[in-house]
């Protein structure tokens, strides 16, 4: 319904040349010199891999407000940073015990557990410091506003708190309501944070702040149902990790709430709600946050 909205060949222009830069600047801020092969695992968990949602939907935001772009670049790759982090938390074996991640080994794997707790560590103080340039590239009121945003999508109200959630939750069936409140924390709260962070570039009035953050929570939600859904519906090579693993892990999502069909339909109606917000924000320069929810609910890794 939504793909007359933009042109796929424009985006796909746009993503591919966004996650480029993001590349490049991860490449230069991600430093390999970090002692003890601390700076190789750091490298290993960034680079090279990763749809790079996050940035993608912060440089868009920006965009759309008309922001600085050396500060959306910053808050894209910050963003990135956290990701990777819990990402390389995620797939310990205190976690999720996971092998493969963006078709390689996992951190842990290759380099062992206390250099990946480490390398996860090191990416998020990273986060925080790229945001704080010290060339005054970005204004202090701005790098104060952007950690806060970031620091709050992180911490116990947002990814840890939800991480913690859903290791509290295997075995148990949850319902719907608890369910989206741990998917909205362990994986929402950076993707809309990502927005927010975008937004925060530009001068944005308070409604189209709102609704930007209304479209944030909605990617963010309908993001990690699709996940869910993805770990049933696709293999191994694909997804670039291991298919099949929260049933087998037991662990509470959409699918083993609702069934397949209707965990993507959910998401599906979502992600409607994204656009709506979009609709409903007075913003004009929108095609692509409208692509990156489309993209979000039709991806296929
Ligand atoms: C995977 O995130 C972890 C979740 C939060 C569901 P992504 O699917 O964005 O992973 P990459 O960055 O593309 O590898
Ligand atoms: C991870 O959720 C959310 C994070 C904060 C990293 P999952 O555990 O479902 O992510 P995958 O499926 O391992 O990528
Ligand atoms: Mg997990
Ligand atoms: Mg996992
Ligand atoms: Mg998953």
């Amino acid at each position: 319904m939504n793909a007359a909205r933009f042109n796929p060949q424009a985006f796909a222009a746009w993503r591919e040349q966004q996650q480029q830069a993001v590349e490049q600047a991860l490449s230069a801020w991600v430093s390999g010199d970090a002692p003890a092969g601390l700076g190789e695992a750091m490298r290993y968990a960034v680079l090279d891999g990763g749809k790079r949602l996050r940035p993608l939907l912060a440089l868009a935001t920006s965009e759309a407000v008309n922001g600085a772009a050396t500060a959306a670049m910053r808050a894209a790759c910050a963003a990135e940073l956290i990701h990777a982090y819990s990402l390389v938390h995620d797939d310990m074996p205190c976690m999720d015990n996971d092998v493969l991640r963006r078709g390689k080994p996992t951190v842990h794997v290759r380099f062992g557990e206390a250099q990946a707790l480490l390398a996860g560590d090191a990416l998020q103080a990273l986060a925080f410091e790229v945001l704080v340039p010290a060339d005054g590239s970005v204004s202090p009121v701005l790098s104060a506003r952007l950690c806060r945003l970031l620091a709050l999508s992180a911490g116990a109200a947002g990814m840890a708190g939800g991480q913690a959630v859903d290791l509290a939750s295997v075995g148990s069936a949850l319902g719907l309501e608890a369910l989206s409140s741990m998917h909205r924390m362990k994986t929402g709260a950076l993707l809309q944070a990502s927005v927010m962070m975008g937004a925060a570039t530009g001068d944005v009035p308070d409604q189209a702040l709102d609704q930007l953050a209304r479209y944030g929570a909605c990617v963010g939600l309908a993001f990690q149902v699709v996940d869910d859904v993805l770990d049933v519906t696709a293999d191994s090579a694909t997804l670039g990790k291991t298919a099949g693993k929260d049933a087998a892990a037991e662990k509470p999502t959409f699918v083993s709430l609702m069934g397949l069909a209707p965990a993507q339909a959910y998401a599906d109606r979502v992600l409607d709600e994204a656009h709506d917000a979009l609709l409903s924000s007075g913003l004009t320069r929108l095609d692509t946050l409208h692509a990156l929810a489309d993209w979000v609910g039709r991806r296929h890794s």
